[in-house]
């Protein structure tokens, strides 16, 4: 009985060796083969997919995903431009649309000011220029002096879209800007000089990790966007300009306007650590773009 057994498990030996080690020739397991088959079949299909279909790759999923929140921030969001949140790239858009064809008669192609105020600089004659501020002299406008209310001419949608639009312009300093009027308030829209106070730098490294680390890494060595530490700029290297290429983003290089999702405060913070941060090494920084 017992020989005949193991006559049987001669027979199944494979004849091989391996430091006195043998196997048997077991048939494989079902599970175990189908499995095998299938991550062959899954993985013909993600070549397919990813390498002759062109399917999205992880930035263009990140993009969507992004404006997707934006979407739902914004049914969520009472739309108002205060929120500062509340602004769509449709929104920045549409106002600008709004801005060139209603306002720019009277505040300049670039809001520089000509009949009506600069409505770039920090000086303001009505309110504080606040987002909500701005709102309330749009709606009911000026009339003793000239500034129609455009409640009426606009409806409520597109002031908000007008507003949150004059706001993104803060701090870009146009050519031929029309001299200060009204009162200086510290700037509630922008930063026109970094700050150099730990915490804003501390707030705007936390900042910049969570929303531009992506692309331009953590160290700022640039990824799929530019190197922000070295002395080469696309857009310009200055404060100012740093600042306009956050707000106002390269939406056709795939970097998104942040004005609408960050707001000015939290801008400005991310614009004073990048300068903190200037002629840093970072550990394999992208070769220069734009010049110095
Ligand atoms: C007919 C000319 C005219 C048009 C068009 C016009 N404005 Fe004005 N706006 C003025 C004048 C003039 C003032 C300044 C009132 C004053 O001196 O108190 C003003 C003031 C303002 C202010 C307040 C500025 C401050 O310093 O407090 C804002 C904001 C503003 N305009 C936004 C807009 C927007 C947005 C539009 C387009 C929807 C617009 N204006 C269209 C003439 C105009
Ligand atoms: C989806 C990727 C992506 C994200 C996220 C992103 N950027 Fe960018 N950024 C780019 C690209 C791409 C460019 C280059 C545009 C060009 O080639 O003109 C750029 C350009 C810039 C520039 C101008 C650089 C220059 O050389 O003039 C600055 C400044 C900048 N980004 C800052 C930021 C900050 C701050 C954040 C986070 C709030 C951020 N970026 C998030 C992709 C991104």
């Amino acid at each position: 009985m017992e020989n005949q057994s193991n006559k049987k498990e001669q027979a199944l030996l494979r004849p091989h060796s391996i430091d006195g080690i043998q196997e048997y020739d077991n048939k494989l397991p079902l599970w175990w083969v189908y499995l095998f088959y299938a991550t062959i079949i899954f993985g013909v299909i993600y070549m397919l997919r990813f390498h002759v279909w062109d399917g999205d790759s992880l930035v263009d999923e990140w993009r969507a995903d992004t404006l997707a929140i934006e979407e739902l921030r914004e049914s969520k969001a009472p739309h108002s431009p205060s929120e500062g949140d509340a602004a769509t790239p449709e929104d920045l858009e549409e106002g600008k649309e709004v801005y060139a064809s209603t306002c720019a008669s009277c505040h300049g192609e670039k809001a520089q000011g000509v009949v009506g105020p600069n409505l770039t600089d920090d000086y303001w004659l009505h309110g504080t220029g606040t987002p909500s501020d701005i709102e309330n002299a749009v709606l009911k406008g000026i009339p003793e002096m000239g500034m129609p209310a455009w409640e009426s001419v606009l409806g409520a949608k597109k002031v908000q879209q007008v507003v949150s639009f004059v706001v993104t312009l803060s701090g870009t300093n146009p050519e031929g800007a029309k001299a200060p009027q009204g009162t200086q308030y510290a700037s509630q829209t922008s930063a026109n000089t970094a700050s150099t106070d730990p915490q804003d730098i501390a707030e705007g490294k936390g900042l910049y990790d969570t929303n531009c680390a992506s692309c331009h890494r953590e160290d700022a060595g640039g990824l799929v966007g530019p190197n922000l530490v070295d002395d080469y700029w696309l857009h310009g290297g200055s404060p100012e300009q740093i600042t306009s290429s956050i707000a106002s983003g390269i939406p056709e290089k795939g970097m998104i306007s942040w004005a609408p999702i960050l707001g000015p405060k939290k801008i400005s913070a991310i614009v004073s650590y990048l300068i903190s941060i200037q002629g840093s090494s970072p550990t394999s920084p992208k070769a220069p773009e734009g010049s110095k």
